[in-house]
């Protein structure tokens, strides 16, 4: 069944997983200096971080992960029922969140807690998002890849739009305490990555510990981890004979699916929207 979008103080969210009333509880809510969120917009890394930021939470040791989803050890903090459960978590609590940076907790811009952003250059995501709808009953299907890129240039999409989502969390970024980082420079050097993450989160993990994360969050080792490919969250809302979270995992996938008139319309937005925004993305 599809779940229609409603938007949030302007922010298009889902009925039926997210609730106003909530949000507004999440905005008020405690933080403390040990609270981690990893933010990204959709289809941009999110459950590949919930694995990574898993293992180094148990120094890499791969058995201590089992038997819990990393949708269940590292949930999506905006969700309706996490949200109830929030405040009576014992520390560190650690989230994914696909929110913009003025609907977060508002003590994280008192640079409480840490924030992980992840990036992804918006042409994958694009194709990402559009193949995730094919295999999600809750979104409908798109008519056809032209119609899903429109609706995603003009934010017409859950989390509404990408250009707004990253440009409101890197202009603001001094207010918060975060680490940019991007699904290209994990796929070219996942190692560097993860040990970015244990230096900005005070974690100490040996090299041995280091080289465990990164064997055991490589996309050919999730996609075969049941704890880690999201196969068994929520069978209703995902068929998975029609997709997968673990599609490709690679960076210029866009190439195949863009035709060269969709291409420059894409750039055209592209660099009106981003003018101002002095990210550098790989396209590859
Ligand atoms: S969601 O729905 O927002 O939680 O989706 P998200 O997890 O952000 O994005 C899914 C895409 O991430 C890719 N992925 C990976 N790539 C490389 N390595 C690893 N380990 C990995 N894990 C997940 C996944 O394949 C999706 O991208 P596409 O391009 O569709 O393959």
């Amino acid at each position: 069944k599809h779940l229609p979008l409603f938007q949030y103080k302007g922010f298009n969210l889902i009925t039926g997983i997210h609730n106003a009333e909530e949000l507004d509880k999440l905005y008020d809510t405690e933080i403390y200096d040990s609270d981690i969120f990893i933010v990204t917009y959709p289809k941009s890394g999110t459950i590949w971080m919930q694995q990574i930021m898993s293992l180094i939470e148990t120094k890499g040791v791969l058995n201590a992960t089992f038997n819990m989803n990393t949708a269940d050890r590292i949930p999506w903090v905006e969700a309706d029922k996490t949200i109830q459960k929030f405040a009576s978590l014992s520390p560190p609590r650690i989230h994914v969140c696909h929110l913009p940076w003025n609907l977060t907790p508002k003590e994280l811009r008192q640079k409480k807690g840490k924030i992980i952003y992840v990036s992804r250059n918006p042409k994958d995501v694009l194709v990402s998002f559009y193949h995730f709808h094919k295999f999600s009953n809750i979104f409908e299907t798109p008519k056809d890849f032209n119609t899903f890129l429109e609706k995603f240039l003009n934010g017409n999409v859950f989390c509404s739009s990408w250009f707004n989502h990253i440009k409101g969390w890197y202009t603001h970024k001094d207010d918060f305490n975060i680490l940019f980082l991007s699904y290209e420079e994990m796929i070219q050097d996942l190692r560097s990555s993860v040990k970015k993450m244990c230096t900005f989160l005070d974690r100490k993990l040996s090299d041995e510990e280091i080289d465990n994360v990164v064997e055991h969050s490589q996309f050919h080792t999730m996609k075969n981890n049941s704890f880690a490919n999201y196969r068994q969250v929520c069978p209703e809302i995902f068929d998975y004979d029609k997709g997968s979270f673990m599609r490709k995992g690679i960076v210029g996938d866009w190439k195949k699916h863009l035709t060269v008139e969709q291409n420059e319309k894409f750039d055209e937005v592209f660099q009106e929207k981003m003018q101002d925004v002095p990210i550098k993305f790989i396209w590859r």
